[in-house]
C-alpha cells in the first residue's frame, strides 16, 4: 500500500521592501526540495504590510489571524517602511502572530559557514543557537507616559516575567542542548536588575537541576556580549529574555558574517498553531528594489521551516545547498562582496542542492 505523500500548507507574507524579494526564492527550493523528496507545499500569499496600512490603516484585515491558524507554517520577508512608524508595523503584524499563536520560542542558529568571511580573525568552529523568550520580558504594553510636556514628564515600562514563561523557555533550551552538545548559558543581569533576574536564574537554576545530563552556566549579558566576541565556539544554546535574546541575536548574526543570511524562527513547540519561519533582516529600505539583497537568510529560514514540519532530509538537503553556494563563492551579492543578483545567487543554491 502506497502511502499519500504529505502536503502542507504555507502561508506567505512577503511583507516590505526586500521581503518580497527574498521569498520567491525561497519557495523556488522549497518546491525543489518537495519534489525530490516527494512532499508537496500549497502556498497562500498574504500583502498584509506597511503598503496596506497606507492604504488602509492596518497592517493586516481584522480576521487576519483566523485566516492563517490553520496553516502548518508561516513564512514572512520583513515588515517596515520609512513613513510607517516601525512600532506600528511590529506591534500590527508580528508581535500579534507571535502572542496570538503562542510562539514563545524564537530560535536563532549561528554558524560561521565557510566561504563567508566575518569580522572576526580566528572565530574557530562557530556553532551555537540563541534561544530568545519571544512573548513576555521587557516587551510589553503595561507602562504610561505621564505630564507630557512639562519638566516632570516621565515614562515608565514595566517587565513582565511569570514562571509559566521563563520554566517553558528553560526548558526548551535545556531540551535542545541534549540533542547538540549539551551546554546551556543563561543570560541574566541580576546584579543591576534586581526583581525580574533573580527570578530568572531561579527559575533557570531549578529547571537544570531536573537535567543532570546538561551542562550549565548563567553569564551577566554585558560579560556575555563580550565573550561571545572573543571566544563564539564556546557557546552551544544560550537562553534569554526577550531584550537579551533580541540584542544576542543581531550581535550573532554580525559573528556570521551578515545579517543577510541569519535565519529565525518563532515556535509554538505544542504545535496548537502555525509556526513562522523569517529571515533576520528587516525590509533593507536602503537596497530595495535593485534585486540585489541576499536570499540566503529566507532560504535558511525554509530550510528550519521543513525541519519543523518533520521533512528533516529536505531541510538538510536545502541547507546543503547554501553551504555548497557559499563555499564555492562563485556568485556573491553585495553584502558578500560581489555584484550578482539576488536570483543569482538562488540559482547557485538550487544547482547545488544535492540530487
Ligand atoms: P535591515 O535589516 O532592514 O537593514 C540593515 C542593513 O543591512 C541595511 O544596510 C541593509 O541593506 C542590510 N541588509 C539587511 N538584509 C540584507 C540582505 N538580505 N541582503 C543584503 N543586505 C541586507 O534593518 P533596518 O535598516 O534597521 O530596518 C529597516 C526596516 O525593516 C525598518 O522599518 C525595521 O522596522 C524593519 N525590520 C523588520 C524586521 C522584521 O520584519 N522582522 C526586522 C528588522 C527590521
Ligand atoms: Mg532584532
Amino acid at each position: 500500500m502506497s502511502t499519500v505523500p504529505s502536503t502542507y500548507r504555507v502561508a506567505v507574507i512577503p511583507g516590505d521592501g526586500i521581503g518580497a524579494e527574498v521569498l520567491p526564492p525561497a519557495q523556488q527550493a522549497l518546491d525543489l526540495v518537495a519534489r525530490r523528496f516527494g512532499f508537496s507545499l500549497e502556498y497562500d500569499v498574504f500583502d498584509w504590510s506597511c503598503q496596506r496600512y497606507a492604504e488602509t490603516g492596518a497592517m493586516m484585515p481584522a480576521d487576519g489571524l483566523d485566516r492563517i491558524a490553520g496553516h502548518d507554517a508561516i513564512l514572512l520577508g520583513a515588515v517596515g517602511w520609512p513613513g510607517v512608524p516601525d512600532h506600528v508595523s511590529l506591534w500590527g503584524l508580528l508581535i500579534p502572530i507571535r502572542r496570538q499563536f503562542r510562539q514563545y520560542v524564537n530560535l536563532r542558529p549561528i554558524r560561521v559557514l565557510e566561504g563567508l568571511p566575518g569580522p572576526l580573525r580566528e572565530p574557530g568552529p562557530v556553532d551555537f543557537v540563541v534561544v530568545r523568550e519571544n512573548v513576555e520580558g521587557e516587551y510589553s504594553e503595561i507602562g504610561g507616559r505621564l505630564n507630557r510636556g512639562f519638566p516632570e514628564e516621565m515614562a515608565v515600562q514595566e517587565a513582565v516575567f511569570t514562571r509559566a514563561g521563563v520554566t517553558r523557555i528553560a526548558d526548551y533550551a535545556f531540551d535542545l542542548a541534549s540533542t547538540r552538545r549539551g551546554h546551556v548559558t543563561s543570560a541574566t543581569k541580576s546584579n543591576g536588575i534586581v526583581h525580574t533576574m533573580p527570578f530568572w536564574d531561579e527559575i533557570v537554576r531549578e529547571r537544570a537541576a531536573l537535567r543532570p545530563g546538561v551542562g550549565w552556566r548563567q553569564e551577566h549579558i554585558d560579560a556575555l556580549v563580550a565573550k561571545l566576541v572573543l571566544r563564539p565556539a564556546d557557546f552551544d544554546v544560550v537562553v534569554g529574555s526577550n531584550l537579551f535574546g533580541d540584542i544576542l541575536s543581531d550581535l550573532a548574526a554580525a559573528i556570521a558574517g551578515s545579517i543577510g543570511i541569519a535565519p529565525a524562527a518563532n515556535i509554538n513547540p505544542e504545535r496548537e498553531f502555525p509556526s513562522m519561519f523569517e529571515p533576520v533582516h528587516g525590509s533593507a529600505p536602503d537596497i530595495a528594489g535593485q534585486g540585489v539583497a541576499n536570499p540566503l537568510g529566507a532560504l535558511w529560514s525554509a530550510s528550519m521551516m521543513l525541519d519543523h514540519l518533520g521533512e528533516q532530509d529536505a531541510a538538510a538537503a536545502l541547507m546543503t545547498g547554501i553551504e555548497r553556494a557559499l563555499a564555492d563563492g562563485a556568485v556573491r551579492t553585495p553584502d558578500l562582496g560581489g555584484t550578482d543578483t539576488t536570483q543569482d545567487l538562488a540559482d547557485a543554491v538550487l544547482a547545488a542542492i544535492p540530487a
